[in-house]
């Protein structure tokens, strides 16, 4: 398996631009089968989970084509037909369950896996069944299946227990053709629901209040197939930036929604690191003096659990103490062991992490255990001393765009490696 081979210590300089938004690219793929025809998506990125989500599509009978170059996909969806979504799919990748809403919409029917267990938590899918339920369909489970059925999905008022993008995301996707109207409260405001909804608006659904905690669909007989641009990836810019902060370097990063990073840069200026700022780019320079902070991850427009392992990565090189508290997942400290073998002086206790700053990382072999504890991992590499090796980086191919090319073109001194074992 490769791995990569970074070594430290180079002030990373320079401009990088940003990709479209995975968390934004998935739910839109698989609401294009809600139309007939062919849409085109611009700005899909050339991901792992982008290719997991074009397989789960084609077991629907999908076609899709991919042009990698100019990340382009085309997806026909004339030939949509009842299927199982397998297992083995569904526990590569959670979000596979998106396919939910567009296959109760469109067929009346969903025969999906249970997603199973993750790394970073439980993360069950209860509030997209309720969602479904509300929405008048009969959930069954059978043999780590959801069979879910519905004659005619009809307009309900549903309350989300608790906020959730995927749920969110999956139950407007059933509600834009359902009877009458349909209220939900409680939403998710992250901008992959909004990049979501105004691709179903765009294909002609009708929706109000998405990035608000209310959305009010009035469904609708028809969809039609679209061309449409995913919007730029927030956790990719916020990743860079911390880069750019890590190695005490100079990055801008371009082809942002600057407002979607807003949280990230708030932070990284109480610590000390000046931050400009354009509507579509930031920039991150040196600070003066610096200190530690207090991060507590919250729903969008809050700091994002998805920068809650990157930033532990920084915290680590600050003088003084910082404190994360994670509220999302329960188990998303999967990165602290590693950048333990790294030198860090971390506490854990439950979802609070001491962070003792003022630590000089030093390089040791480490492995990643999920996408953004990967990206930890790299950041903590780019500010060690000597070369770290970083197996298992299979879990960052899932979210970073070529991430060792645009590193380097920053300066990094990082080498993909092929062979490495573990
Ligand atoms: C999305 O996951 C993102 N994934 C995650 O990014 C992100 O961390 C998360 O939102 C929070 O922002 C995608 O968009 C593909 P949730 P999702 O439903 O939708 C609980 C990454 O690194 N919950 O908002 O699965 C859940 O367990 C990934 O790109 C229920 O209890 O997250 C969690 O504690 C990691 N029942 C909380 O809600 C449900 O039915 C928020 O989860 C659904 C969720």
């Amino acid at each position: 398996m490769d791995y990569y081979k970074i070594t430290g210590g180079k002030k990373l300089k320079g401009e990088v631009k940003i990709s479209g938004a995975k968390n934004a690219a998935l739910p839109i793929i698989v609401a294009s089968l809600l139309a007939d025809g062919e849409t085109v998506l611009c700005n899909v990125p050339n991901l792992k989970d982008v290719f997991t989500m074009l397989k789960v599509i084609e077991c629907l009978g999908a076609e899709t084509e991919y042009d990698a170059e100019k990340n382009i996909l085309k997806i026909k969806t004339n030939k949509i037909k009842k299927a199982e979504i397998p297992y083995e799919l569904v526990k590569t990748m959670r979000a596979s369950v998106y396919v939910m809403g567009p296959m109760l919409a469109r067929l009346g029917f969903a025969d999906v896996s249970l997603p199973g267990g993750c790394a970073i938590g439980e993360r069950p899918i209860d509030i997209h069944l309720a969602g479904f339920e509300s929405l008048g369909a009969e959930i069954g489970i059978e043999r780590g299946y959801v069979i879910a059925k519905a004659k005619k999905l009809k307009g309900t008022r549903f309350i989300m227990r608790k906020v959730s993008v995927g749920a969110t995301i999956n139950i407007m996707m059933a509600a834009v053709m359902a009877d009458g109207e349909t209220i939900l409260e409680n939403c998710a405001m992250e901008p992959d629901v909004v990049d979501c909804a105004n691709f179903l608006m765009k294909m002609g659904a009708k929706i109000e209040g998405a990035g608000s905690e209310k959305i009010i669909i009035q469904g609708v007989k028809k969809l039609n197939p679209i061309h449409y641009t995913i919007m730029p990836d927030r956790i990719e810019a916020g990743t860079y930036l911390l880069a750019g902060a890590i190695t005490r370097g100079d990055v801008t990063v371009t082809n942002v929604i600057s407002e979607h990073v807003s949280a990230l840069c708030s932070a990284l200026s109480e610590i000390g690191f000046q931050i400009r700022r354009g509507k579509d780019w930031i920039r991150v320079l040196p600070g003066k003096k610096l200190r530690g902070i207090y991060v507590k991850t919250l729903p969008y427009p809050g700091f994002p659990t998805d920068l809650q392992a990157p930033i532990m990565a920084l915290m680590t090189t600050l003088p003084g103490i910082s404190v994360v508290n994670e509220t999302i997942f329960e188990n998303r400290f999967t990165h602290v062991g590693e950048l333990r073998r790294m030198g860090a002086k971390i506490e854990v206790e439950g979802n609070m992490a001491i962070v003792h700053g003022g630590t000089q990382l030093s390089a040791a072999p480490v492995m990643m255990s999920d996408l953004r504890a990967g990206a930890s991992l790299v950041l903590a590499a780019l500010a060690a001393k000597g070369t770290t090796e970083i197996r298992r980086i299979y879990h960052s191919d899932r979210g970073y765009e070529k991430l060792s090319e645009k590193l380097s073109s920053l300066g990094a001194d990082i080498k993909r490696e092929k062979g490495g074992g573990y």
